[in-house]
């Protein structure tokens, strides 16, 4: 499915879409794939504010995790831009990660190879013109039920 998005505002209704059709998980796995400054962060407050995550939301840069509550379950938001190898991710304790989030949101899932696991929603966000193209694809029975909801709203 693709979605035209002409500026932040869109980017950000996209979040909060996302939110509002989420499934319940638990594990749920969702990819942010795009260049530099495509808009990955900004789509993932967006999500995580729609979700109801309590506190800041903090970017996690250098920290490559942080881990937020909502009403719903916990959520992991990932960026993997630094991440040295996929051992790294083994060793930080992935292994039990989605067990224990309703969703981890991955910025930069292409760092881990395939140590992730199988996905259920890709969101791929392309420059074009002053705007982002957002490309969305479902890998999994809850990725597909995630788009159909979104499809609908
Ligand atoms: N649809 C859009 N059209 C134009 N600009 C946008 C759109 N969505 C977001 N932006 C802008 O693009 C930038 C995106 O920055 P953001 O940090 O979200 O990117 P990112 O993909 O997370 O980058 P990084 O790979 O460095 O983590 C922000 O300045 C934001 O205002
Ligand atoms: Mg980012």
């Amino acid at each position: 499915m693709n979605r035209w998005l002409p500026d932040e505002d869109a980017t950000c209704r996209l979040g909060a879409a996302l939110a509002a059709c989420c499934p319940p998980g638990p594990g749920l796995l969702l990819t942010l794939r795009g260049d530099l400054g495509a808009g990955k962060s900004t789509l993932a407050r967006a999500l995580l504010k729609g979700l109801g995550a309590s506190g800041t939301i903090r970017s996690p840069t250098y920290t490559l995790t942080e881990p937020y509550d909502t009403p719903q379950g916990s959520v992991l938001h990932m960026d993997l831009y630094r991440l040295a190898d996929a051992e790294e991710l083994e060793s930080l304790g992935y292994r039990d990660w989605r067990d224990q989030h309703r969703l981890l949101i991955v910025e930069w899932p292409e760092r881990a190879g395939r140590s992730l696991g199988p996905i259920d929603l890709d969101l791929q966000l392309d420059y074009l013109d002053s705007g982002r193209q957002a490309c969305l694809e479902a890998l999994s029975g809850a990725g597909e039920a995630w788009l159909r909801a979104l499809r609908v709203a």
